[in-house]
């Protein structure tokens, strides 16, 4: 049964994807390398089927509607300037057979191909290249098949999830996407039970078919290395008819050091049922935390727990609502109350930025100077925000080679860097990605070091680019360990098995094993 699911979340599940439409606007591109594109295009008509016809579906920059069509998931605004790189070509395929004749006329025309889903990679990674490229856009993949039964959802990698509401499911849980349950249930890969994917012979291989070692790839090891993901099948779980959240703000004061020291010591080690999480920015009045709770369970257990062991806080019943788990993703979103559930199924979000994101883990406290030092290197930058993602809980019993993922026992927090402007500008980009590394590096004493942890969600191309090449294996290695750690070596192994030629590459690819 192909569904839309709304109404099954309402009475006992959760999961967080939802499928829906795609939006409009125009210009027209020029190409940056003609031949290239017309011996593309050719291969791909050459190898359409009469059933499944591709010729509708190829999107060449003198087409009127090939902008609409490349800035329709272009989530990033930095990346949606005239002097961006453009794809040659987006297919926008709608059915196996055009990804398997992408990856064939690539393949033989040595062209790198990008794949998108929900287009939030916040490098652009799906639709920016530093190459010439194309891109297979996965838009039209988007059914979601729940079955009550086995308590599974099959999800395609264009439906977009609810948390984040337009991210989309193919980059969001290949590389290690989390959740609010993150502290209850893991990673959405710690809850994969099978998947659909083209490699990069074109065969369309499931988990029995692909292996234990493609599987434990594409647990994390993140999108564009090793094959096309066209479905993932999940395990749901189960969450309380009702859950509690809060949402609760504090402005610097003189317990301020007092109150950020307690949460640092209490968020990773609450019951499993709770997840608090912190964002401090810089407002009007001055710096600012702010303390958003998913709670599952009820407003007096969840007072009880944070007054007992969070008291700095002083939460009242007053600041705690109850609603159903899908209510409380609008509600953690900063969706007004009331907001109708089926916001979730818009697929164009209600305002986008230029952006630039990083990301740490914290393995122990910060001292109380750092902190201190922290409230005044944020007052000093303005822009940049900093959200603490609390672990422990389920996240900590996994272990750190069960998947791809790395971060597990040992990290109390990772850390999120952001900055968000409005405009494109090069040097106004620059001067934004500027503060976020600013804010990073005065954190430098503070976070996991050797190697100085990250994650792959988080794009972030400081932390190296891969030119490919006989040195490819060298320099994926500089953000291969960030990311993976020890799990590296297992990735680069995998890859060098099912992908020897490096087809799937991109600036943060796996490398293969030097030859
Ligand atoms: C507002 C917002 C909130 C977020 N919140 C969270 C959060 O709570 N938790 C979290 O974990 N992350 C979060 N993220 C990060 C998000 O999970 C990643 O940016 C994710 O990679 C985006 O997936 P996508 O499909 O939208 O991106 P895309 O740009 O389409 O793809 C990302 C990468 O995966 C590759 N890829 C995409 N689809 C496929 C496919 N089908 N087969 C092979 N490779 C593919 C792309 O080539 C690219 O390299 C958030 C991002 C945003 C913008
Ligand atoms: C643009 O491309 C689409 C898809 O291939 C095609 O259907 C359409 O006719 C093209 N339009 C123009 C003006 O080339
Ligand atoms: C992206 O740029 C084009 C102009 O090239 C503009 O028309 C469009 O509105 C921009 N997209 C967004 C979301 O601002
Ligand atoms: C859930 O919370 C709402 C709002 O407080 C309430 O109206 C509703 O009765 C609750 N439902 C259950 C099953 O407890």
């Amino acid at each position: 049964m192909k569904i839309s699911i709304l109404a099954l979340f309402v009475t006992i599940f959760a999961i967080v994807l939802l499928p829906a439409l795609t939006p409009s606007s125009a210009a027209a591109m020029v190409s940056n390398d003609n031949s290239v594109q017309d011996e593309l295009i050719k291969c791909l008509l050459d190898h359409s089927s009469a059933s499944n016809p591709i010729s509708s579906l190829i999107y060449a920059p003198q087409n009127t509607s090939y902008s609409t069509v490349l800035q329709s998931y272009i989530r990033n605004l930095r990346f949606n300037t005239t002097t961006t790189r453009k794809p040659l070509l987006i297919v926008t395929a709608t059915h196996v057979s055009h990804i398997q004749s992408s990856i064939m006329c690539a393949k033989n025309l040595g062209v790198e191909m990008k794949v998108r889903s929900g287009g939030h990679d916040y490098e652009g990674l799906s639709y920016v290249s530093i190459v010439p490229f194309f891109v297979v856009d996965m838009f039209n993949f988007r059914s979601v098949e729940v079955n009550l039964v086995e308590e599974t959802a099959w999800v395609d990698a264009g439906a977009t999830l609810g948390v984040c509401p337009t991210v989309g499911a193919g980059g969001h849980i290949t590389g290690g996407g989390y959740g609010n349950l993150m502290r209850k249930y893991g990673l959405t890969v710690d809850n994969l039970v099978d998947a659909k994917v083209i490699d990069v012979h074109g065969r369309v291989l499931d988990r029995a078919t692909m292996g234990e070692d493609l599987f434990w790839v594409l647990q994390g090891g993140g999108g564009g290395s090793f094959c096309v993901i066209l479905s993932y099948k999940i395990k749901l779980v189960h969450v309380p008819k009702n859950v509690t959240v809060f949402r609760v703000s504090r402005m610097l004061d003189q317990k301020f050091t007092n109150l950020v020291d307690q949460y640092q010591h209490v968020a990773p080690n609450l019951d499993h049922d709770a997840f608090i999480r912190l964002t401090l920015d810089v407002t009007k009045t001055g710096l600012r935390a702010t303390f958003r709770c998913l709670f599952l369970g009820d407003t007096q257990t969840l007072v009880s727990l944070v007054n007992e062991n969070f008291p700095l806080l002083g939460l009242r019943k007053s600041d705690c609502l109850e609603m159903s788990w899908l209510e409380s993703v609008l509600f953690y979103y900063d969706y007004a109350l009331g907001t109708p559930l089926d916001t979730l199924l818009d697929r164009q979000p209600s305002s986008l930025t230029s952006l630039k994101r990083k990301s740490d883990y914290l393995k122990d406290p910060i001292p109380r100077h750092g902190l201190e030092g922290l409230w005044k290197k944020m007052v000093q930058l303005q822009t940049p925000q900093l959200t603490f993602n609390p672990y422990g809980g389920r996240m900590a019993e996994i272990p750190a080679n069960a998947t791809p993922f790395p971060h597990r026992a040992g990290n109390m927090f990772k850390l999120q860097y952001a900055t968000n402007w409005d405009g494109d500008e090069n040097e106004r980009s620059k001067y934004y990605i500027e503060l976020t590394r600013k804010l990073h590096s005065y954190m430098t004493p503070f976070v996991s070091m050797n190697p100085r942890e990250a994650f792959l969600n988080y794009r972030d191309l400081d932390l190296g680019i891969n030119h490919q090449g006989p040195t490819s294996y060298v320099q994926g290695r500089k953000y291969g360990l960030k990311y993976f750690k020890d799990n590296f070596d297992r990735l680069v192994k995998i890859k060098t098995t099912v992908d020897p030629d490096n087809f799937f590459r991109n600036e943060q690819s796996i490398p293969t094993l030097p030859h």
